[in-house]
């Protein structure tokens, strides 16, 4: 009897702590992967120089959300941009510290929900995340957090792609029926989410160059942009 009432207690792990998990295993060897590091100086060159349009020349402040190992935040704050990155797998984000503290980079990383973000509205210029929203169980929640927290006028960058297979990673396996936009989705379609979210304006640039992901991208690829 007690046995089963014990059983029945132990609750099984949820969409998001599956989600996490996953990511916090793979900190150590992220960075190696073409679409996550930045392997050559011709590869860093060539995102440096989307970043600095998106940011634009003044200083902004940044929210990276879905840090992972810092990308993003670490090409920001090397451009004089005030940078704070938020991701919720800690291992990630000991290592995003540990390379910011390499190039002595003064930077934010926060332990937050992306869907639930710890910062009051408006509080920043730019939010910017690469590939995020398809491992989230609710985009749409997401978007509009992403959207709240940005003051009036800023801007949203999304860099996504649509690299949809029949064999996904084996972690996902059990959960990807849980993540509407499970391994990517093509540009339109999220764009549509987008404004239905209510951005004033959006834009989709593509990024099918193979100086950003060192061979040219089998799956489409790309940065939608959006102002609120
Ligand atoms: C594919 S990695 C991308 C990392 C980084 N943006 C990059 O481009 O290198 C996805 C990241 O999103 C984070 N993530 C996923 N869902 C999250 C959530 N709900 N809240 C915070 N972080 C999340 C994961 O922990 C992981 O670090």
């Amino acid at each position: 009897m007690t046995e089963s009432v014990q059983e029945l207690s132990v609750e099984e792990p949820s969409v998001k702590e599956l989600v996490r998990r996953h990511w916090d295993g793979r900190a150590a060897t992220f960075d190696e992967g073409k679409s996550h590091g930045l392997l050559s100086e011709q590869q860093r060159a060539a995102w440096v120089d989307r970043v600095r349009e998106w940011a634009g020349p003044e200083p902004v402040r940044a929210l990276d959300v879905g840090c992972g190992t810092g990308f993003f935040s670490l090409l920001l704050a090397g451009l004089g941009h005030r940078a704070v990155g938020v991701d919720f797998a800690d291992s990630m984000l000991a290592r995003a510290r540990e390379k910011a503290a390499d190039v002595h980079l003064d930077i934010e990383f926060r332990s937050a929900d992306v869907e639930h973000l710890p910062f009051p509205d408006g509080s920043f210029d730019l939010v910017i995340e690469r590939h995020v929203i398809w491992t989230l169980p609710n985009p749409p929640r997401a978007l509009n957090e992403w959207a709240r927290v940005l003051r009036p006028g800023g801007r949203l960058v999304l860099v996504e792609g649509d690299w949809r297979r029949p064999q996904g990673n084996p972690d996902y396996a059990p959960i990807r029926d849980s993540l509407p936009l499970y391994g990517g989705r093509p540009a339109a379609e999220v764009e549509a989410l987008v404004r239905a979210k209510g951005f004033a304006s959006t834009q989709v640039e593509p990024l099918m160059t193979a100086t950003l992901w060192v061979v040219m991208p089998e799956w489409d690829r790309y940065a939608l942009h959006a102002w609120v």
